[in-house]
């Protein structure tokens, strides 16, 4: 039996960093060694100070203080990493394709297929290799058909281990999930290696949170439980303009559905739209992946998805041009919150960034205030969609240290992500510094509306 006592982890991003460093704690006698190419980031990681590791999540710092140089350790020797170890997690980024057939559409996988000719050319002893990023469906294939034909004689096994952490919450997430998942093949070599994960999580979490399917099921119930949690914010979204249109409320009503127990009451909050990482994505995939097949049904209908979540995030931005008479061109529009949810630094397909390019393309100015996004992220997010030149970005969009400045002189203030420490500020405070008829959009319904009414503002929240 295959028992591990060292772990390489290629990719030190939001999904490697948190899940090795849950793993180095929760497991003391295994070496866990997490590897990047990108030289910052793995500074970053080693920074004395843990507070500077270069993802926020509630809880991290700690369990990197507690483990890091115990038996975690962060490096860019990629080789040796690999070849010290028993088990390579799989963890680099699969963004969708920006070019080329599948563009816009299928998971580019570029990276992949170079870290698993990496991992064939530096092995020298026998390994177990684990998909943790998402993956469309049969990639274990593609991964395994490299280290077969291009690797040094050495046996590798191929698991896929879709990873379900949420971020904002990934440390309790790790510690305590739901289940786990591992696919592996159904023959005695394959069985061994998931038996070895199995091993491996079985130090904390229950066995029989521990599900094993065939790799092909693992792959796709990855993606099939995004697209189920994306398509439930749709659905509310898509019931919250509704609602805007009779004297229903989203709120009331997303309550009264989900105290249906076959219903429940997770994933129902209406917002100004999902974003981060995975959800847009792994949609995309299946979306490609049917189509690629000619299931032209099971496409269109996932797509609608997606369509309608794109639809949210322009309507709130529309919904403040009309509601600012028609026009923001030289208005200021202050921003509270840019990452795509809160607790998070992670800004990947924050509706934020949608919103702003649509209110920039209607000439308005932008002051963005987050508590955890860095200003250089939020240029290059907006850069990235290639909408202007960075110096007109530069020039429409400021970003403030401080709330109270951010939305003193605004016309209107939009709540794009749902910190907590918004719901608490001194609105009275604020309203004084508008400019008037003092707007709120709400687009987290997460502000005492009724409490800035009798202040002076006008408020439009989500569905309602
Ligand atoms: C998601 C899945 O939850 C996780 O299991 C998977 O591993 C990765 O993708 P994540 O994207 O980190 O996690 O965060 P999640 O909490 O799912 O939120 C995604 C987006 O949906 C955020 O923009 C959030 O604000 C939005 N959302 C969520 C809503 O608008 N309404 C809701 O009710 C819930
Ligand atoms: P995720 O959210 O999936 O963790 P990130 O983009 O945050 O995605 O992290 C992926 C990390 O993988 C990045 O830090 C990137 O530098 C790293 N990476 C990509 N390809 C390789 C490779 N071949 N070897 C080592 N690291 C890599």
């Amino acid at each position: 039996m295959t028992k591990i006592t060292s772990i390489c982890c290629i990719g030190a991003g939001y999904v490697g960093g948190p899940t090795m460093a849950v793993v180095a704690k929760q497991c003391p006698h295994i070496k866990v060694t997490i590897v990047d190419l990108n030289e910052a980031r793995i500074a970053a990681w080693n920074d004395v100070d843990v507070n500077n590791i270069p993802v926020y999540e509630p809880g991290l710092s700690e369990v990197v203080a507690e483990a890091r140089g115990r038996n975690l350790f962060f490096s860019t020797d990629v080789d040796r990493a690999i070849e010290e170890a028993e088990m390579v997690f799989i963890s680099v980024n699969t963004p969708t394709k920006t070019y080329g057939a599948g563009k816009g559409m299928g998971a580019d996988l570029k990276w992949i297929e170079l870290c698993a000719r990496q991992i064939a050319r530096v092995s020298k002893t026998d390994k177990i290799i684990v998909e943790k990023s998402t993956l469309p469906v049969r990639t274990a294939e593609a991964v395994r058909d490299i280290l077969h034909n291009t690797g040094n004689g050495v046996n590798f096994q191929v698991l896929s281990n879709p990873e379900f952490l949420a971020e904002g919450t990934a440390v309790d997430d790790l510690l305590n999930p739901d289940r786990v998942l591992i696919g592996g093949d159904a023959n005695p070599e394959g069985q061994e290696a998931v038996q070895a994960l199995v091993d491996v999580y079985a130090n904390w979490i229950p066995r029989e949170r521990i599900l094993t399917t065939n790799v092909w099921s693992s792959e796709l119930s990855k993606l099939v439980a995004n697209a189920y949690l994306a398509q439930r914010i749709s659905s509310i979204n898509s019931i919250s303009e509704l609602c805007e249109k009779t004297e229903a409320n989203v709120n009331e009503v997303a309550r009264a559905i989900g105290t249906d127990s076959r219903i429940g009451p997770k994933f129902l909050k209406a917002s100004v739209g999902f974003g981060g990482s995975c959800f847009q994505k792994d949609i995309l995939n299946l979306v490609y992946i049917s189509r690629s097949f000619g299931l032209q049904e099971v496409a269109d209908y996932w797509e609608q998805v997606i369509i309608m979540n794109d639809h949210q995030k322009k309507r709130f931005a529309l919904n403040i041009v009309k509601d600012l008479y028609n026009t923001v061109s030289g208005k200021k529009i202050a921003f509270l919150g840019w990452a795509f949810k809160k607790d998070t630094n992670d800004t990947r397909e924050s509706a934020a960034i949608y919103v702003a390019d649509e209110l920039l393309n209607e000439q308005a100015t932008i002051q963005v205030y987050d508590p955890k996004v860095e200003d250089k992220q939020i240029y290059a997010d907006l850069d990235y969609l290639g909408t202007r030149s960075p110096d007109l970005n530069k020039k429409g969009v400021t970003v403030s240290e401080d709330p109270y400045a951010a939305c003193a002189d605004a016309h209107a203030i939009a709540v794009l992500t749902e910190w907590d420490e918004f719901i608490d500020y001194d609105w009275q405070r604020i309203y004084d510094g508008m400019l008037k008829p003092a707007k709120i959009f709400d687009g987290r319904n997460i502000l005492d509306h009724k409490k800035l009414r009798a202040i002076g503002f006008k408020v439009s929240g989500i569905g309602m």
